[in-house]
Parts: C-alpha cells; structure tokens; sequence
C-alpha cells in the first residue's frame, strides 16, 4: 500500500514528463523520440527496442536494450527512470503475424498486458497505436467512422482490437490516462519498403525518383485504394494526441486519417509532377486481397473534433512534392529491364487494337 502511494506521487510530482518508448527502433520510433525530445527536452526521451542500438542511437544516448517479454526488466526500467508516459510500439506486422502465431501473440498481446499493469501499478499515461488492420469485412470499408463494425480476418486485426478494447477498459475502470490512436499506412522517403499491402506508396517515388527508372511494376490493382499519412504527419499528429487535456476526449480510441489514393492516381500525380514512365500492373492476389478488405477511406471526425487534428499533407499532390524532395538519388543507378508481363500486356494491347486483317498479315510473316 505505502509503495503505490510512493509510487502514485513520484508520478504526479515529476518536474517533468519522462517517456519511455518501447520497440523505438522500428520506423517510427525514432522519429517519434526526435518530435518528443523537441518538446519536452533532450532528457525526457529513453528510447528502447530488443535490437541493439546502431551509431545513430548511440549518438543521441539511445543505448538501452529493452526485450518488453521480460516483465521484470520492463518494470525496472519504468521504476528506476521514473517514466511517466509509456509509448508501446513492439509488435509483429500482419503476414509476420500469421507466420509465426505464438511469437505474434507474445509480442502484440501479452507484451501490451505488461505495458498496461506496468503504467497502472506507477500510473504512468500509457499510448499503444492501433491500425486500419482493425477492421474488415463487415466494417464500413468505403469510409469507416470511429465506432462501427471491427471483424479484421488477421491476428493482426484482432490484436489491436483487444488493445483498442483494454486501453478502454483501463481508463474507465481503473482510472487511467491510456490513449489509441489507429494509424493508416505510414510513408517515408527513408523507411525500406518491407514486403508489406501498402509499401507500393513508398517503392513508387523510390524507383522513378530515387533510381531514375522509367517503369514501375505495381502489385496492386489500379483502383486499389487505401488510406495512408506521411510519417511527420503521424508523429507530429501522435505527440499532439499526447499532449491533449484528457478533459477534451470523448473516446480513447480514434482513427487518424490524412489522404487516401490508388495506384493510378499516385502514378497520375508522380508523371505530372516530375515526368512520364510506364506504370505496369502486375497484380499479387494475396496483397490485393488484404487490400480490399482493408478501409478505403479512414474518417477522423473524432480526432478533428475533440483535439483539432489536421495534417500538414492532406493531398495527393501534397505527398508526392513531399516525397519528390524528399527521396533519396542514386547517381549510381541501373537500368532495371521492364518485366516481361508488360511486355506481353503491351503486345496483346497492340494484336487487340489491330484490324482483323493487320493481325492476319502480322501472323503470316511470324
Ligand atoms: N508503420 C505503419 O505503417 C503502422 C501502421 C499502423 C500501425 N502501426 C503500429 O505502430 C507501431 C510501430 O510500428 P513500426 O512501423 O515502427 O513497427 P516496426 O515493425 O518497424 O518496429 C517494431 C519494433 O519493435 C521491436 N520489437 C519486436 N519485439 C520486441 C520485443 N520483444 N521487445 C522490444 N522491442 C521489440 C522491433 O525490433 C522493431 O524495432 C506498431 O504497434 C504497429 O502495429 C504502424
């Protein structure tokens, strides 16, 4: 008893706000440290992850190794920095998920338990972000509200459900500051592209842009659209979200929304811009399907409402002047062949528009 009212003050009479992010060294952990470290000072930030720290880390005095399946040693880093807000960030992406289900359930269900009995036993404000992954089928998939339908047919999709739903349950029930907020694809000029439905937003700028290609091969269908946000605007939108006063929020759950597009706008917006390429479409069946039963459009009235959320990037056109600056140049860039099903689409295009009797002449010289 006289340990928690120990635990409760050190908490509230904190000179200042101490963050502890867990899993920071994924992609937007770091920038989510930079934006903190801004606000509140270069001491306030201790960014861990189970990987070890590379140069840059070590420069900003990111040293610290923290695997969050060891709750001792989770708990012990919450007590001995005196962390007052925790930013959960570890967890297994969705096809990583289905490949290995007992590590997934670890990481994105008993890790976000420990986050939670760790922020409520040193009442620490708690933030775990959630995904477009937490709907599907049944939910409203041509512009999904905050509160409708949640049926996500992944692990992924039910993990952030279930952290969704506790983050709830802790701030109603046992009076806690824990607060989600579900993120849609995330870009970057700099984050690898990494196998995932949505990495073709980031590949397309990488290879006309970055590698001076003159063709990009796209796995998703032309009218494949999805909801997506720059990483500035998801870092800046989530420490805003941080900040708000918890009188203002009307729900602990929300959808941050920025832009939404498909394959063929993107293309549309990147040959204006910057110039003509061949776009070629090359459809994966598994990725196209995640894709349709994802959201097409993510709306964020709640945040817009309650805390006054607006993205710097809310265009189309927007996001590829960004990404456009923004890229990488290789000068040292190859070549790349243009994959044979174009070829073989553009031929077939060309046999289909020709007369009956220009496909017989064409044929008796072959
Ligand atoms: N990036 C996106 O597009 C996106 C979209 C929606 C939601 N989210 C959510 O945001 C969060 C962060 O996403 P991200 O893109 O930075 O993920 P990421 O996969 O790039 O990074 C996750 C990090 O967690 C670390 N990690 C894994 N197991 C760990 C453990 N046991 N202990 C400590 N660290 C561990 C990994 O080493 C990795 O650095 C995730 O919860 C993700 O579900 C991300």
């Amino acid at each position: 008893m006289l340990r928690r009212i120990v635990q409760r003050t050190l908490a509230t009479h904190a000179e200042k706000p101490r963050f502890l992010i867990t899993g920071g060294r994924g992609q937007l952990g770091r920038g989510m440290a930079k934006e903190l470290s801004a606000r509140h000072g270069e001491d306030s930030v201790i960014l861990t992850d189970i990987s070890y720290p590379t140069g840059y880390d070590l420069d900003l005095g990111y040293t610290a190794c923290l695997d969050v399946t060891n709750y001792k040693d989770f708990r012990t880093v919450v007590a001995e920095n005196r962390v007052t807000q925790i930013i959960h960030l570890p967890a297994l992406l969705s096809a990583t998920c289905e490949a290995n289900l007992p590590l997934a359930m670890k990481v994105n269900i008993d890790t976000a338990n420990s986050a939670m009995l760790i922020a409520d036993e040193f009442k620490c404000k708690l933030f775990i972000p959630s995904s477009i992954g937490a709907f599907g089928p049944g939910s409203p998939l041509e512009a999904v509200p905050d509160k409708c339908i949640q049926d996500p047919l992944t692990f992924y999709g039910c993990s952030k459900i279930y952290a969704e739903l506790m983050m709830g349950y802790m701030s109603k029930m046992r009076n806690n500051d824990f607060r989600c907020l579900r993120y849609p694809g995330i870009i970057s000029p700099v984050a690898e592209p990494g196998g995932g439905t949505t990495d073709y937003a980031v590949d397309i700028y990488k290879q006309i842009v970055g590698e001076s290609q003159d063709h990009f091969e796209c796995y998703l269908a032309p009218d494949a659209r999805l909801p997506m946000m720059l990483e500035e605007d998801c870092v800046t939108g989530t420490c805003d979200f941080l900040e708000v006063d918890a009188s203002k929020l009307t729900s602990r759950v929300y959808n941050l929304g920025a832009i939404d597009f498909s394959p063929q706008e993107v293309a549309a917006e990147l040959a204006k811009q910057y110039g003509d390429f061949d776009m070629i479409y090359n459809v994966d069946p598994l990725r196209q399907g995640i894709a349709e039963n994802w959201p097409k459009v993510f709306l964020d009235d709640g945040a817009r409402a309650d805390w006054g959320w607006k993205p710097k990037y809310d265009s189309t056109a927007a996001m590829t002047k960004y990404m456009i600056e923004n890229i990488p140049k290789n000068p040292n860039a190859v070549k790349k062949e243009k994959p044979a099903s174009d070829m073989g689409e553009s031929l077939l295009d060309q046999l289909k528009a020709m007369s009956v009797g220009e496909r017989e002449a064409l044929f008796s010289k072959l």
